[in-house]
């Protein structure tokens, strides 16, 4: 069953402030800062696009969200946002400048790697993997404990693998375009940035 967090994209907004509490707008500023003005942008298990709505929109940024869930593409459109519906197992990447997938590589272990060349093959100029090295679900607040265990469900799997930072860093390491790692304030999220 798709987790509640993932029924509408208020309930999942309210359970991510929830989660990542005073660092929630620094996983988004983070991100922000990596692109510049006028870029265009395709973001990848997009969610409710607060990346766009809070952050892109106002640097005129071209920009294309891309998730399975009907609700969060519903909502999308609705915010005029251009939105697509897409399975990345399956579906081809647009191509843009800069291609962005944050809180959302996990879900694809262990086929991580040939996810991560996909999502390179569609930037034209970076990738930005933005991704968790905290496991929420063993937090020791047990409400976040209990919250993370049961959200993980877009519906169609239940993904129960998480990177933490010593296994992500050695993904990033593969890749011959990595150009640069940041921890973003909290240290709950880890960014790579891939230059083509
Ligand atoms: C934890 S949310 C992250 C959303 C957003 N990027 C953020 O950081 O707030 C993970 C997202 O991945 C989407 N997702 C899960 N499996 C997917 C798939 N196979 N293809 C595309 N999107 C998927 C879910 O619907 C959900 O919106």
């Amino acid at each position: 069953m798709k987790s509640p967090v993932y029924w509408h994209p208020l309930i999942y907004s309210f359970i991510m402030k929830l989660l990542y509490g005073k660092y929630f707008e620094a996983r988004y500023q983070a991100i922000a800062d990596l692109i510049p003005k006028n870029a265009t942008v395709v973001d990848v298990c997009a969610g409710d696009a607060y990346l766009y709505r809070h952050y892109l929109k106002a640097k005129d940024i071209t920009y294309t969200g891309l998730d399975i869930n009907p609700v969060f593409v519903r909502a999308g459109k609705r915010n005029n946002i251009s939105f697509i519906q897409h399975d990345l197992f399956r579906d081809n990447i647009p191509s843009a400048e800069y291609v962005v997938i944050q809180a959302s590589l996990y879900q694809f272990m262990p086929q991580e790697i040939s996810v991560i060349n996909k999502l390179m093959d569609a930037a034209q100029h970076a990738l930005i993997i933005a991704e968790p090295v905290r496991n929420l679900s063993e937090s020791g607040n047990s409400f976040i404990k209990l919250v993370a265990k049961y959200s993980a469900n877009p519906g169609k799997n239940h993904p129960t693998n998480r990177f933490n930072q010593e296994t992500l860093s050695a993904c990033f390491r593969k890749f011959k375009e990595l150009k640069d790692v940041k921890t973003i304030d909290g240290g709950r999220e880890m960014i790579g940035i891939f230059h083509k």
